[in-house]
């Protein structure tokens, strides 16, 4: 639609030789921290990688929905349902900015979607698991939007103009996000034991895969040393998941609850909180597609996909209706 001619300018880019003088003049704006727009000359690897992490971070806000859309008419009060439905509706809100920064780069709304549908794609596993209780959304709010912010505020920076715009404004709603989480525990610790039980509960079931969202133990990362060099990541994997690790300790602690870790402890010469060894052989399996809900997920999201059809035909018969007349 309106980004047909970014879609020519991403064949006429591809023709382009990459010449030495071009990569250099490219890194060159890069490391003197100027935005590179849709329409600048770029390294086909560098249009390629933010396709790739744009959508799967799209892809990851629209499938990140189901958790916990699945307790929206379950909250305990009108109060909470609201503030979960509110938060639901900004998870939509963000797929669909993200998307729109993907498609800048000259991939269409249709592939990207086309990909999540088929299982090509990824998008992240944490929303492979369950949301097996109330405590569940809670611990969604403190740990994962927790994770997604330590991930995403250096993200307002990448070198990609129309990804890093798109993320001040996500960010914002994401600190929310996390915020509502963290009321919920306090909230939940606060009262009855049984309450307070399933606070525990939540975080032991949720700590692990949090960790896992930062992804791969540097060492293991095939893409970050490139991304780097592009600013496209400010941090490392490690980095960040120790700054996750540092803040949400304490908080578990304000909370009276135990991080499910017997290794956790604070390395007073470092100044940051130890702990074990995160089960990469769940990760990996997850990714595989063999998480608790992966299956789910996905044929959730291609049933709303077939049921939406009429929404999406209803939409462009009008856009045609509108675009004849304004023709006439
Ligand atoms: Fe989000
Ligand atoms: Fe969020």
């Amino acid at each position: 639609m309106y980004t047909q001619g970014l879609d020519q300018a991403g064949k006429d880019r591809r023709v382009a030789a990459e010449t030495e003088e071009l990569l250099n003049a490219f890194q060159k704006r890069v490391d003197a921290e100027e935005k590179i727009e849709a329409k600048d000359w770029m390294p086909e690897a560098y249009r390629r990688t933010l396709i790739r992490q744009i959508s799967q971070h799209a892809h990851s806000e629209i499938i990140g929905m189901q958790p916990e859309g699945n307790w929206l008419t379950r909250a305990p009060s009108l109060k909470r349902k609201a503030i979960l439905l509110a938060k639901v509706q900004d998870e939509a809100g963000h797929g669909l900015y993200l998307y729109s920064a993907a498609e800048t780069l000259g991939v269409s709304r249709d592939q990207m979607v086309a990909d999540l549908l088929s299982g090509k794609a990824k998008y992240s596993s944490i929303f492979n698991y369950p949301t097996l209780s109330w405590a569940d959304i809670g611990a969604i709010g403190w740990l994962v939007d927790g994770a997604a912010i330590m991930n995403q505020i250096p993200l307002c920076r990448c070198s990609y103009g129309p990804y890093a715009r798109a993320m001040v404004r996500v960010c914002k709603e994401e600190s929310f996000h996390q915020r509502q989480g963290f009321d919920i525990m306090h909230s939940l610790c606060l009262g009855t034991a049984a309450q307070k039980a399933m606070a525990q509960d939540a975080l032991d079931r949720w700590w692990w895969p949090s960790l896992m969202m930062f992804g791969p133990n540097d060492s293991e990362s095939t893409h970050s040393a490139q991304s780097m060099a592009w600013k496209i990541k400010r941090f490392s994997n490690d980095e960040l998941r120790q700054k996750f690790v540092d803040v949400t300790v304490q908080q578990a602690d304000f909370l009276g609850l135990s991080v499910p870790d017997d290794e956790l402890r604070f390395d007073d010469e470092t100044g940051h909180y130890q702990f074990g060894e995160i089960n990469w052989q769940e990760l990996f399996d997850v990714i595989a597609g063999n998480g608790p809900c992966n299956k789910q997920r996905l044929e959730k999201r291609q049933r709303a996909h077939t049921d939406g059809a009429w929404v999406r035909e209803a939409a462009q018969a009008y856009a045609s209706k509108q675009a004849a007349r304004a023709a006439a």
